[in-house]
């Protein structure tokens, strides 16, 4: 009984990290997957949009209500304006965090 209460726990704890591992992203790769794949028309950084449409990401960062769920959401949907950019999961969840990791910057382009 013993043994089993104790896989049991370790079956559960495996599984709590593996949800919470999939579900946070790193904000330094996403960083890089951003520059290759967004900054074509968003100005991931300091700088301007090359497209002026598209919203520089520290003015997404810094628009009240935005959060992680409310991005996945975005970017889970297709948007007219967005071409339907085929993106993995986790390199999603990357670009998330890094996003949200610019909360606060200067929003003022250089
Ligand atoms: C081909 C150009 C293009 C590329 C590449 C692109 N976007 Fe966009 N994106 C746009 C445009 C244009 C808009 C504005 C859409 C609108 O508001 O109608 C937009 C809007 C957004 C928004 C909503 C911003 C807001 O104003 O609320 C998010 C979030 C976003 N893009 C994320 C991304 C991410 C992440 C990537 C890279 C994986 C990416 N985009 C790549 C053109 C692009």
């Amino acid at each position: 009984m013993r043994f089993l209460l104790l896989s049991l726990a370790i079956t559960v704890s495996a599984v709590a990290s593996a949800l919470a591992a999939e579900e946070v992203g790193d904000p330094q790769a996403g960083f890089e997957y951003a520059k290759n794949v967004c900054s074509a028309c968003h100005g991931i950084s300091a700088e301007r949009s090359p497209m002026k449409k598209a919203t520089r990401f520290r003015e997404v960062a810094d628009r009240p209500g935005v959060t992680g769920t409310a991005l996945r959401v975005w970017m889970e949907t297709s948007h007219p304006t967005m071409p339907n950019i085929i993106i993995e999961k986790q390199d999603m969840l990357n670009v998330i965090a890094y996003i949200l990791s610019l909360k606060g910057r200067d929003a003022d382009p250089r």
